[in-house]
């Protein structure tokens, strides 16, 4: 009896808090941005926007390096259509030799007469022989036709501590000495510079199953040895955490003489669906994958927030960059390819993905210095796909170059007020966002909306700057799995953006679903 009266009252209040919670609802609903235009002291590091080349798969062999001899139009080797595309993204940096395979590259077998180069068997990507025709001089090569920054993993794992002192010295020295005579005898007189250097790869895995107790002492070691030579100041990058191994980060910053040794330490996350069980297709997909991909990939900000506290804690002046060395989409490989190459397509749910990825690395750029999407060419999220002499600019190219206005600008800190988007249990932002300041005062404005279905309309607010005119890029294609294919018509491709509307200090944008939207304002 007692219960059946009380059950109306609790009925109502049951009533007044579902209101509450829909009217708080609601209120999110006003999807609103302010930009502070004159605020801002961090510089978003161009290396932000860096890249990453393993021999694996067709990522070299193939995708980068056809051999002098290839029909296919070359430079010293070197495929000119991806230079060519690659120069277009401004590619700050080249990481290589790997991954998994920079633990068991000895750098030796790579120079010399390409003819009298051994043959190795790549353990790690699909047990196949290579024949090193690819290796440091050609790699340096390449980073000159890029006009980019060298990044060398060097061997931690398997490698001695001479072998990775010899490396640098072979590359860096102007002294007598008799790694510089091997250079020059190998045909280069002048060392190069070499900017980033990285102490191993993944040495709580494939790098070697260390604990972080034993790569500390290790690291520490192999960093002594490695010299700033011939006026070359290498940037040491550690190795960092896998995903959320908070206590790694922990044990590499906590002791001064491990800092000492470091100016970087490095994060692997991969997007990899959440609660799946398998990685999925990269293009047949529904709708659940998509908000599953999207949740998986918003795990980056909790990353890379929780990272940096602990760096914080030990590093108050930002000393130490968080080097976020690989990241992007893991799916399956695509049918009847080797599982070992890691080849898949790259759909506009990976333009998203690398447009949320770089909002994030953009808005955190006091702490992360460096990232690198994996891989560059035809491995992971990668930005070409290459099939003998043909060429595939991926989605996620498009969203490297209409980023690029990114590099080296002031990051604006700016607040973000927006809707959720929900599919089944699931719930994410619906919108990512991040703005930067160029030196002669133009505004960037990187917008992206995650909900596949609904356009959004947001107002954005600019304070501390008048703005007259606004110009823009737009990225989105019909489907959800659209993507741009050997042969075909190209899907997803960027084109002008007419959705916004300049009105005094208030700007309004029209987003429509699952787009990426770069803005100029002047
Ligand atoms: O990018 C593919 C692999 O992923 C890399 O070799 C390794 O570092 C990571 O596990």
């Amino acid at each position: 009896m007692k219960k059946l009266k009380t059950f109306p009252l609790l009925f109502l209040v049951i009533c007044f808090a579902h209101e509450d919670l829909c009217s708080q609802e609601n209120k999110q609903k006003q999807n609103e941005i302010v930009i502070n235009a004159d605020f801002g002291k961090y510089k978003i590091s161009r290396h932000i926007y860096g890249h990453f080349a393993e021999h694996l798969g067709r990522c070299i062999y193939g995708g980068i390096w056809v051999g002098p001899d290839s029909p296919i139009p070359n430079t010293r080797g070197i495929r000119n259509d991806v230079v060519t595309a690659l120069k277009d993204l401004y590619i700050p940096n080249l990481r290589w030799p790997g991954g998994c395979f920079a633990d068991t590259y000895h750098w030796k077998d790579g120079i010399g007469p390409r003819k009298d180069r051994p043959s190795i068997v790549n353990v790690h990507w699909g047990g196949v022989t290579e024949d090193n025709s690819f290796g440091t001089h050609e790699f340096m090569d390449l980073c000159e036709q890029l006009g980019c920054d060298a990044y060398i993993t060097g061997n931690l794992g398997s490698g001695t501590v001479q072998e990775m002192a010899e490396w640098v010295e072979y590359l860096t020295s102007n002294s007598e000495s008799p790694m510089t005579s091997l250079r020059k005898k190998n045909g280069r007189e002048e060392p190069w510079k070499v900017r980033f250097w990285g102490l191993g790869n993944e040495n709580w895995g494939c790098g070697g199953n260390m604990t972080p107790e034993f790569y500390a002492d290790l690291m520490r070691r192999y960093s002594t040895y490695c010299k700033n030579l011939g006026g070359n100041k290498l940037v040491k990058i550690a190795c960092g955490p896998n995903g959320s191994d908070f206590n790694w980060t922990e044990v590499l910053m906590k002791e001064p003489k491990n800092r000492w040794m470091m100016q970087g330490l490095a994060l692997h996350y991969y997007t990899v669906m959440d609660g799946w069980g398998h990685k999925g297709s990269a293009t047949e997909f529904n709708e659940w994958e998509w908000i599953s991909t999207m949740n998986a990939t918003l795990k980056m900000e909790e990353l890379i927030t929780r990272h940096s506290t602990i760096m914080d804690k030990y590093d108050p002046d930002t000393r130490i960059g968080l080097y976020v060395d690989e990241w992007g989409n893991w799916f399956d490989v695509e049918p009847g390819t080797e599982r070992g190459f890691l080849y898949q397509q790259n759909s506009l749910r990976d333009a998203v993905v690398a447009a949320v990825n770089l909002n994030i690395f953009n808005n955190h750029c006091d702490r992360v210095k460096m990232a690198n999407i994996a891989q560059t060419v035809n491995v992971l999220q990668a930005m070409i796909l290459t099939r003998k002499e043909k060429i595939v600019l991926t989605p996620s190219y498009y969203v490297f170059r209409m980023f690029k206005v990114h590099q080296d600008a002031t990051m604006i800190p700016l607040t973000l007020k927006c809707e959720d988007y929900r599919f089944e249990e699931k719930k994410v932002t619906a919108l990512s966002a991040s703005a930067s300041r160029k030196e002669d005062g133009t505004i960037h404005l990187s917008l992206t909306n995650l909900n596949p279905n609904k356009p959004i309309d947001l107002k954005c607010e600019i304070r501390g700057s008048k703005v007259f005119k606004v110009d823009g890029e737009i990225l989105t294609a019909p489907n959800m799995n659209d993507y741009n294919d050997f042969g075909q018509k190209e899907e997803v491709y960027p084109v002008e953006f007419k959705g916004a509307k300049l009105n005094g200090e208030t700007l309004m944008i029209h987003l429509p679903a699952k787009s990426i939207v770069v803005l100029e304002l002047k």
